[in-house]
């Protein structure tokens, strides 16, 4: 069986970057199935950092490439991606292509999404301003620009007109001026000619690539916590991060999937406002963010920081069909005396083992602490290598969230990996 999906399992920024790029070298395609320019993946080799938002992890490798029609697609970030890239001479002309189903953002997109967050004041959800959720909204809503659209004036002129007519009200309600059509008309359809050929059915490329039965690595983006069904609503983002948004999202059937890898931190961060139940506003907390860089790739955002939720994370397994964790950033923990974890969580005097949705920012969490270690790991390749105490901390969170943890993640970089193997299997 050829496919596995590298998921987030907490709330985005889990690592998948790293991930996808260590399991690229085993597979044959890489494709990117959720989410837009909100992502950003973060990809580290021999110290030098390069951040993706759109174009697959995978693409420092051999290989082809695909972004999938599950994405909303930026058309700008996407060439300053490609031009970046290009310019540090990674091919990307010949092997990256773009489903011409997914949705383009739009710059009435990125106002709005601009206007609705001020206008929300206290309550933001604290969106990337990326215009993800207006250009999934006009998806589901049937008055989306494809980017097959951006192939000629004739398609695309009539659905943009259609889609600004329908943005007018409410851009103007917020006080907001409407983007011009023609300028939008030309700045999209030059960004289309420019991708030519690399707009096609990418639906054909993976079907192709099942029937061969060749590994395709389907990339997610954003977290568990942060999808539209399974996230904490309406605190997420819009779009199916989850495991299963890569069928609909890649063109895939369930039954090609072999293999699930959810990645988490060693810890948990959350970006933008809705619960964190685990979220330390103390000096660990400032600890864990000083140590861990922990700020937004693509907003620069401080990130949230707090203990591991085995609640949240075991709830990730189970809507992922999870086969394997990949835990990352265990270097950050060390120099802690104590280590906790939340292992279920409290509400109104009981005791719950899975999140209740609706009230989610009234839950105490109920902690289990362990030792924590003070040895530098950063060199450790195998679990063996790793401090009793790490080892300890790793089984027990296997032994809550009922799922075994593969690779483990040392550092930032490429090589500070343990337990990296093939996993497609041999
Ligand atoms: P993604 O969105 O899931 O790909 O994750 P991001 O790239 O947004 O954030 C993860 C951050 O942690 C990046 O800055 C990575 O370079 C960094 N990182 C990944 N794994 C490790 C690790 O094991 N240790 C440390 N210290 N940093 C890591
Ligand atoms: P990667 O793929 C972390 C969060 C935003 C906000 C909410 C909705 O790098 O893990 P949106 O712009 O999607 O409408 O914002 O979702 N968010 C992310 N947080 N990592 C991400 O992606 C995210 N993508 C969206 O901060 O809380
Ligand atoms: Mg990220």
């Amino acid at each position: 069986m050829p496919a596995l999906v590298v998921v987030g399992a907490q709330w985005g920024d889990e690592g998948k970057g790293k991930v996808v790029d260590l399991y690229t070298p085993y597979a044959d395609l890489v494709v990117r199935y959720a989410g837009g320019a909100n992502a950003g993946h973060t990809l580290v080799v021999k110290g030098e950092k390069l951040i993706l938002h759109l174009i697959p992890s995978g693409i420092l490798h051999d290989g082809q490439c695909v972004i999938a029609q599950g994405t909303v697609l930026d058309p700008e970030v996407l060439l300053r991606e490609i031009d970046q890239l290009e310019a540090r001479g990674v091919d990307c002309q010949s092997r990256l292509k773009i489903s011409d189903r997914a949705h383009v953002v739009l710059p009435q997109h990125k106002l709005i999404d601009g206007l609705r967050e001020a206008a929300k004041g206290d309550d933001a959800i604290g969106t990337t301003k990326r215009g993800i959720g207006p250009t999934y909204e006009d998806k589901v809503g049937r008055r989306g620009v494809r980017m097959g659209d951006l192939r000629s004036r004739e398609r695309l002129q009539p659905k943009l007109e259609a889609n600004l007519a329908a943005w007018r009200p409410v851009i103007e309600a917020h006080g907001g001026e409407v983007p011009e059509l023609e300028p939008i008309l030309q700045t999209y359809l030059a960004m289309g000619a420019r991708l030519g050929d690399a707009i096609c059915d990418t639906a054909q490329i993976v079907a192709e690539a099942v029937a061969q039965d060749q590994r395709i690595l389907l990339e997610g983006a954003q977290g568990t916590m942060l999808d539209i069904d399974h996230g904490t609503y309406p605190f997420v983002t819009s779009s199916n991060a989850i495991a299963g948004g890569a069928c609909a999202g890649a063109g895939i059937g369930p039954t090609a999937i072999s293999a699930v890898v959810g990645i988490t931190k060693a810890y948990a961060t959350r970006v933008g406002g809705g619960p964190f139940p685990t979220e330390l506003n103390d000096e660990v907390g400032q600890k864990l963010r000083d140590v861990g860089v922990e700020y937004g790739s693509t907003t620069g955002r401080p990130r949230r920081c707090g203990w591991m939720d085995a609640v949240a994370l075991r709830l990730a397994v189970r809507v992922n069909g999870m086969t394997e964790i990949a835990l990352t950033k265990l270097d950050v923990l060390r120099g802690h005396e104590t280590l906790k974890i939340c292992v279920a969580y409290e509400l109104d005097g009981e005791r719950l083992s899975v999140p209740p949705y609706d009230d989610l920012d009234r839950v105490t969490p109920v902690y289990e602490s362990l030792p924590g270690f003070s040895e530098d790991i950063s060199g450790c390749r195998v679990r063996a290598d790793l401090p009793a105490n790490a080892r300890a901390y790793i089984e027990r969170l296997e032994d809550l969230v009922g799922c075994k943890v593969g690779i483990i993640s040392v550092g930032p970089d490429r090589e500070a990996t343990a337990d990296v193997s093939n996993p497609f299997g041999a």
